[in-house]
């Protein structure tokens, strides 16, 4: 089975907290774009967290496989130092890196320097070493051949001979980010959306079996571009609330209100086969929430209570709430259901709730039991 999951907005979604929870029904991880300038972060037991900044946000699975395809810029040491990291938590796993995947060298972090200022760039080489990849003369990962950290090889002929395998890709940055799909110039030099595991895993895209969407219920961007900012003191309680503060860059990220005509668009341009709401925690305990509608007009809802939330994941049948009507108007407006509700950081506080309507909850699995997967 492959499963897709791609950011659904500007980054910064939760999307390492999803990979940690999905990791239960997959055991092959796949990084396919982007380099260091992602941060997934997942939530050890002991309340720490481990940043995934190069390995993809499945390796604390034992015995899981990492792939690291083409469609990388690598950044050999921090590689090398992030495998390190993982092993001291989780013994047991192996990363194969794609041959053609590309190194990021000294220029190109002190280039990407002058890049955070005017595209806000996260200043870790990414951008100038995709540059050399376009101008063909970037030095790639075949000259490391295998070795203690990693394995190297064609990682595509790889993954497409373990298609019987559960394979989870997970997409770095966002959908508002891709290159081609994003708000350029304001974007990231990498392609973020479903369908580019094509050229940049090597795997067609029409071999996927689920696409889940990984979406915020409210807005967040690092960097300049089009965004409704979210100004005063709603701004400042959902920043701290929700720790909105870059995983790599630890800028504080800006804050807006859930854009439901971005989010039909990113439902277009992705289709996914479900969205994973995530962070409806930080929303909690507002008397109204704010939406952008799908015809650009900002509406209040009525806010809700954790209780809300905790009734809605933890019951079979679910009376109407503030929340529940949240989350079907948003399944209303861009034509996707939800079926994962993210409610804490922590693995146990993340839910499947397939829902029919909204006020019959048809299955649920909570607080890190195994789910079904369909
Ligand atoms: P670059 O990819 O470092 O050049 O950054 C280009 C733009 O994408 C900047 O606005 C960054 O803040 C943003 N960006 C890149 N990666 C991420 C991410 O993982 N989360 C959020 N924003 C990102």
């Amino acid at each position: 089975m492959i499963t897709v999951m791609i950011g659904g907005q500007w980054g910064d979604e939760g999307k390492g907290g999803i990979a940690d929870f999905l990791s239960n029904y997959h055991k092959v991880f796949v990084r396919f774009n982007g380099g260091p300038n992602a941060g997934n972060s997942v939530m050890l037991g002991n309340g720490e967290k481990f940043v995934f900044k190069l390995l993809p946000a499945g390796g604390l699975k034992p015995g899981a496989i990492l792939v690291l395809t083409e469609g990388m810029c690598i950044d050999v040491d921090a590689l090398r130092k992030e495998i390190d990291k993982l092993r001291e938590i989780n013994p047991n796993f192996t990363v194969l890196v794609s041959e053609k995947a590309i190194q990021i060298n000294l220029d190109h972090k002190i280039i990407d320097e002058g890049n955070k200022s005017r595209l806000g760039s996260v200043g870790v080489g990414v951008g100038p070493a995709n540059v050399d990849r376009i101008k063909r003369r970037a030095d790639t990962m075949k000259m490391y051949r295998s070795n203690e950290w990693f394995s190297v090889g064609d990682t595509g002929e790889w993954l497409n001979d373990h298609l019987k395998e559960d394979i989870l890709f997970i997409g770095a940055h966002g959908t508002e980010l891709d290159i081609h799909q994003g708000g350029f110039p304001y974007v990231t030099t990498s392609n973020c959306i479903s369908s580019s595991i094509g050229h940049q895993a090597g795997v067609h895209p029409s071999l996927v079996d689920r696409t889940v969407l990984c979406v915020k219920a409210y807005s967040t961007r690092v960097g300049p571009g089009e965004f409704n900012d979210l100004v005063g003191p709603v701004e400042e309680k959902i920043r701290l609330k929700g720790h909105e503060f870059g995983s790599v860059s630890g800028r504080p990220r800006r804050i807006g209100w859930i854009d439901l005509k971005q989010l039909k668009r990113s439902v277009r341009i992705n289709r996914p086969t479900m969205i994973a709401l995530t962070m409806v925690d930080v929303l909690a305990g507002f008397e109204k929430v704010g939406v952008w509608t799908t015809e650009g007009k900002l509406e209040y809802m009525e806010g809700w209570a954790t209780e809300d939330i905790k009734e809605f994941v933890h019951l079979d049948q679910k009376k109407k709430s503030p929340f529940t009507d949240y989350i079907s108007y948003i399944e209303r407006a861009v034509g996707c259901k939800i079926e994962i509700v993210s409610y804490g950081p922590e693995k146990r506080k993340k839910a499947w709730i397939w829902a029919d309507s909204l006020s019959c909850v048809r299955h649920i699995n909570h607080e890190g039991e195994e789910g079904e997967w369909r």
